[in-house]
């Protein structure tokens, strides 16, 4: 075995994505949903950098990699892990620890101070390989799934809404509504880089914005819903996730809302109550670079 690693400047999505389908073919979540176009459009949402990204190569086989996003994320230059994989014969030889070594010398040339990533909490072997590169868990994360048939409406709407479509750039406005950071997937910053279709609902009580919910339909995420907190707990939520499921009209059966912040138990007790149940847990980890 003579593993060398190479940045992904010359690595098609085509040929990542066979890498990714050879090393994800026994992870814990089912990940048939990322075919070639998903994985591709993700990692834009992302702000991949296929310079500051790495593969790792048997001769000229493709056998593992880490593709690396980059973003002034809360003001600060940081890193995303945007996926790290491996094919399962050249897992636990010490390659994604070579991967960490290749990338994080030029992202400190590049004066990034943060490395992020999100992992299953329950992905033992990627949160040692992580813990090993220097990461430490940040925060946890609860990542829900509603099946639409069970959509309950707990809040009967006590003022007058209405709802308004708007594109990605004009949504800066209503990071303010945002109790807590969103995670990397969901910054504001990635969902204006979605380079495909994204579903933006605006709800307005007279001339007042008073909430957002945003769906990307590729990954079939929520990835965002804010209310603005003078106008909580008077059926505005309720409202918007119903005008949602409307506007999505039976497209899909089943939805997915990741990465809320565990400790938000408004919100969680709203979701569980509305009909969405806990799909699964993440660590977000963050390696400091400076
Ligand atoms: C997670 C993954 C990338 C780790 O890669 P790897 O090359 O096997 O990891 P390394 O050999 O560099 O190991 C680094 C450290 O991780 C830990 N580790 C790796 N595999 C482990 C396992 N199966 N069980 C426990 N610890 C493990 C060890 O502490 C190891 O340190 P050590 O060599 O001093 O013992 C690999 O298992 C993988 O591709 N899994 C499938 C895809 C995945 O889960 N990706 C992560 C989520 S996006």
């Amino acid at each position: 075995m003579n593993v060398t690693y190479k940045n992904l400047v010359n690595v098609s999505f085509e040929e990542l994505h066979k890498t990714f389908v050879d090393a994800f073919s026994d992870y814990a979540v089912d990940v048939s949903y990322m075919t070639h176009y998903v994985m591709e459009n993700r990692a834009i949402k992302n702000g991949y950098d296929p310079e500051s990204s790495v593969g790792a190569f048997n001769d000229s086989k493709l056998v593992g990699f880490t593709l690396v996003g980059i973003d002034n994320h809360y003001e600060t230059p940081s890193a995303f892990d945007i996926m790290t994989g491996l094919v399962k014969d050249y897992r636990g030889k010490g390659i994604a620890s070579q991967m960490f070594d290749f990338i994080i010398p030029s992202l400190k040339e590049k004066k990034i101070k943060q490395f992020y990533l999100e992992v299953l909490q329950e992905n033992n072997a990627a949160i040692r390989a992580y813990q090993k590169a220097g990461f430490k868990i940040n925060r946890s994360l609860d990542c829900f799934t509603l099946d639409i048939k069970k959509l309950k409406i707990t809040e009967q709407l006590r003022i007058p809404l209405s709802f308004k479509n708007l594109d990605k750039s004009i949504i800066d406005y209503f990071e303010t509504f945002a109790d807590w950071t969103p995670s990397w997937e969901n910054s504001f910053s990635a969902i204006k880089r979605i380079p495909d279709d994204v579903l933006i609902i605006e709800a307005e009580y007279s001339i007042n914005k008073v909430g957002l919910i945003v769906y990307y339909p590729t990954l079939n995420w929520i990835m965002a819903f804010l209310v603005d907190p003078k106008y909580r707990k008077i059926g505005v939520g309720s409202a918007l996730i119903k005008k949602l499921i409307d506007e999505i009209n039976g497209s899909v059966d089943i939805i997915k809302f990741l990465n809320i912040q565990s400790e938000d138990e408004d919100l969680i007790n709203f979701l569980k109550a509305s009909g969405f149940e806990l799909m699964t847990g993440q660590y977000e980890m963050t390696y400091k670079l400076s």
